[in-house]
């Protein structure tokens, strides 16, 4: 593995109750105004993005009671729910990651927020953090 500096961390995912109460708080904090707001149908969310430097805040919501989300707010509250690296290159990744000997929840990307291609590795093989990795999509915004 060449030296680098590994990937960015793209945005920290914060699981909340009310979407429009955590972006208040979230803009008063950091002093900067959120995205607006959008539904991502695959994973049952509403999301907003708050800029933070290089990186991004993602707030997300539940839509629906099914939604891993919901879940994750019925058994351990609001908080960080977790991290996501940009990668150039997502299949590439998830093909070194999967050789690795690391389980992934997306064996293949798919489609998140902001038109972007994601995916997102078990929490078991990496200290308990629940990993997203992202790349561009088709017609995606860097
Ligand atoms: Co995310």
């Amino acid at each position: 593995m060449s030296a680098s500096a590994g990937p960015r961390v793209d945005h920290l995912g914060l699981a909340v109750r009310s979407l429009d109460e955590a972006t208040a708080q979230w803009e008063r904090a950091l002093g900067v105004k959120a995205s607006e707001a959008e539904v991502v149908a695959s994973q049952q969310v509403r999301v907003r993005f708050l800029p933070a430097g290089e990186s991004h805040l993602e707030l997300l919501e539940p839509t629906a009671p099914t939604s891993t989300i919901a879940r994750f707010l019925d058994k351990r509250g609001e908080g960080l729910h977790h991290i996501a690296f940009h990668v150039p290159d997502l299949p590439a990744k998830l093909a070194e990651l999967r050789s690795n000997g690391f389980r992934l929840i997306d064996e293949v990307p798919r489609r998140g927020a902001r038109g972007r291609l994601v995916a997102f590795a078990h929490p078991a093989g990496l200290a308990g953090v629940l990993s997203e990795f992202v790349s561009e999509g088709p017609g995606g915004r860097p």
